[in-house]
């Protein structure tokens, strides 16, 4: 079976090469590398399953991502196409809910300014944060992400509301918390803190309005998807001081198809430059990427804000998560190809 494994490390290398070793593995960087003999596909979060992808490898029968997200992948089509998909569904609760609290920590304790100041000289009070202790966090999402942040969050000694699309009242029970609708818990809490899932229901869940519902001074944290809040309304929310700071693991547009991850705003900009085409010419030859350009650029001026702490999609990446992932990922090949395919993931 030819295996193709996508953006994966060294360590991932070498542990797939030893628990896969009687298949034919490939590993590229990018999806453009893949072999249009590649039956199984292990691509991670940036590596778009799309159109262009899947009638450029015929031979694919299965799509294995090394993540518990699939907004990379077009589920639909490749249903249609006879490609299983199988995720990661979980596989680092508790990693995620330990950065988001890192998040939480870093801004309430001001670490980047206390980073940045020099012992003996800066005036302590610039420097003074909040104790978590008796305060409100608010939880979107009470999922396998949110009700770890739950747990920590009561080991903080904080008063937690929730709200979530299907309340789990025996977890409420169990952890002590409450649910509450969105419009309720947005006016009470001082942190929020978002673990639900990017849907089309959820696209901007924190827009102008909803910010401007929010008690003044008020953390924002996200590590779940960058498009569940509204980059603008935030920016504006910052720079207003409505709310006191914002912890992103994700930005609004990070997983856009039409461009790599690795290009920055300096070499989009260069390549425009260089590429000769009127604006209108330009426009047409890649119709979505002034918007991507635009959302680049609130991206930027996001997270240099002092009071942002960025950092960049990272919160699954430690060292046991990293081997939970590809166990699982392994586990899946493994039972596909005994026709008894597990965690697979199907069309809403
Ligand atoms: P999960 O599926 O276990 O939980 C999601 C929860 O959100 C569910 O309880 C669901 O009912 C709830 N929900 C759905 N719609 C909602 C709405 N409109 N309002 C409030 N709650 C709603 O998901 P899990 O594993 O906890 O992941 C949560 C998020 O974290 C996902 O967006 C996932 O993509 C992201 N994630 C981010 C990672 C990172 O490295 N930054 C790593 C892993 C996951």
């Amino acid at each position: 079976m030819k295996i193709s494994f996508v953006s994966a490390g060294s360590s991932d290398e070498s542990f797939f090469h030893d628990e896969l070793r009687d298949h034919e593995l490939e590993f590229v960087r990018s999806m453009g590398e893949v072999s249009s003999e590649a039956e199984i596909l292990s691509p991670f979060i940036y590596d778009q399953v799309n159109l262009d992808f899947l009638e450029g490898h015929p031979a694919l029968r299965l799509v294995c991502t090394r993540s518990a997200g699939w907004d990379h992948i077009d589920l639909e089509l490749c249903r249609r196409r006879g490609v299983a998909v199988a995720n990661v569904p979980a596989y680092g609760a508790n990693t995620v809910a330990e950065h988001t609290f890192a998040l939480i920590l870093s801004l309430s304790r001001r670490l980047r300014e206390a980073g940045l100041a020099v012992p003996d000289r800066s005036p302590v009070e610039a420097l003074r944060g909040f104790d978590l202790k008796g305060k409100t966090i608010g939880v979107i999402g009470t999922g396998r992400i949110g009700s770890h942040v739950i747990r920590l969050a009561n080991g903080f000694g904080m008063r937690v509301l929730a709200c979530d699309a299907f309340p789990n009242t025996h977890l409420a029970d169990l952890l002590g918390f409450e649910y509450t609708a969105l419009e309720d818990l947005l006016p009470q809490a001082q942190v929020i803190t978002l673990h639900c899932p990017l849907r089309p229901d959820t696209f901007h869940l924190l827009n102008r309005e909803r910010l401007s519902r929010c008690l003044p001074g008020v953390l924002i944290i996200n590590t779940a998807r960058g498009n569940l809040i509204d980059t603008e309304a935030l920016i504006a929310a910052l720079e207003a001081g409505h709310v006191g700071g914002a912890g992103l693991d994700v930005l609004e547009g990070e997983l856009a198809t039409t461009r790599p991850p690795s290009l920055n705003v300096t070499e989009l900009i260069l390549e425009e430059l260089h590429a000769g085409l009127s604006p209108e010419e330009y426009r047409l030859k890649h119709p979505n990427r002034i918007q991507d350009l635009q959302q680049m650029m609130r991206n930027k001026v996001l997270i240099s804000r002092p009071n942002v702490v960025f950092t960049p999609h990272v919160a699954f990446n430690s060292f046991e998560a990293a081997d939970r992932i590809n166990r699982t990922t392994m586990e899946n090949v493994r039972a596909f190809l005994k026709g008894k395919p597990i965690n697979l993931v199907t069309p809403a």
